[in-house]
């Protein structure tokens, strides 16, 4: 089998494990995402367009100021069913393809214990640094026992200018910008 189509596989198990735990995602993961977005919240732009990439069922939405036009994308149509966005900004698909939007369009983008689940998560960030407008904001967490830390942490000093970083009982988090 070759690599696209391990990735491929890899992305549709991800996808039908979320599916199939969605009603229970809240119970299981509400308490333990909302001490990791503690971090960051108060620093999140206060207007601008927002990506919530890999949003599931929406627990950031509290904590984005009324003045964003908020875009929530999870591979999971059935987490994107529990969210809450009001808005007719929800879009199901992988975060390896994000063509439906054109480049430099986003002010911020969010991205809570997403990036260390998706095998070809390279194209991942350059789809970020693609969409993110030159002076946008990154927020990251990724799991920092994931077998990916490594090479995860070499594409962040590659690639972007770290602000802030924290690490928390289960991830790391960091506040980047595109490197110049
Ligand atoms: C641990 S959950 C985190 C959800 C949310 N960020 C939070 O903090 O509650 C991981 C999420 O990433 C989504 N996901 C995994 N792989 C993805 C991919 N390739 N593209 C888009 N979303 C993906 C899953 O469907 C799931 O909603």
């Amino acid at each position: 089998m070759d690599t696209d189509n391990k990735n491929n596989e890899k992305i549709n198990s991800t996808k039908d494990y979320y599916n199939g735990i969605a009603q229970g995602y809240k119970n299981l993961y509400h308490e333990e995402q909302i001490l990791k977005l503690n971090y960051v919240k108060d620093k999140f732009p206060k207007v601008g367009k927002v990506l919530d990439a890999g949003c599931g069922d929406g627990v950031l939405n509290q904590f984005i100021y009324s003045d964003c036009e908020l875009y929530s994308f999870d591979l999971s149509e059935e987490l994107l069913k529990l969210n809450n966005n009001i808005s007719n900004r929800k879009f199901c698909g992988s975060l390896t393809d994000l063509s439906i939007f054109e480049d430099n369009y986003f002010n911020f983008i969010s991205t809570f214990s997403v990036i260390q689940d998706i095998p070809n998560f390279e194209l991942v960030f350059d789809e970020f640094i693609r969409v993110l407008k030159d002076d946008g904001i990154l927020f990251l967490s990724f799991v920092k026992f994931s077998l990916k830390r490594e090479k995860i942490l070499e594409i962040i000093n590659l690639k972007f200018e770290v602000v802030e970083e924290f690490e928390e009982t289960k991830d790391l988090i960091f506040i980047l910008k595109i490197k110049k």
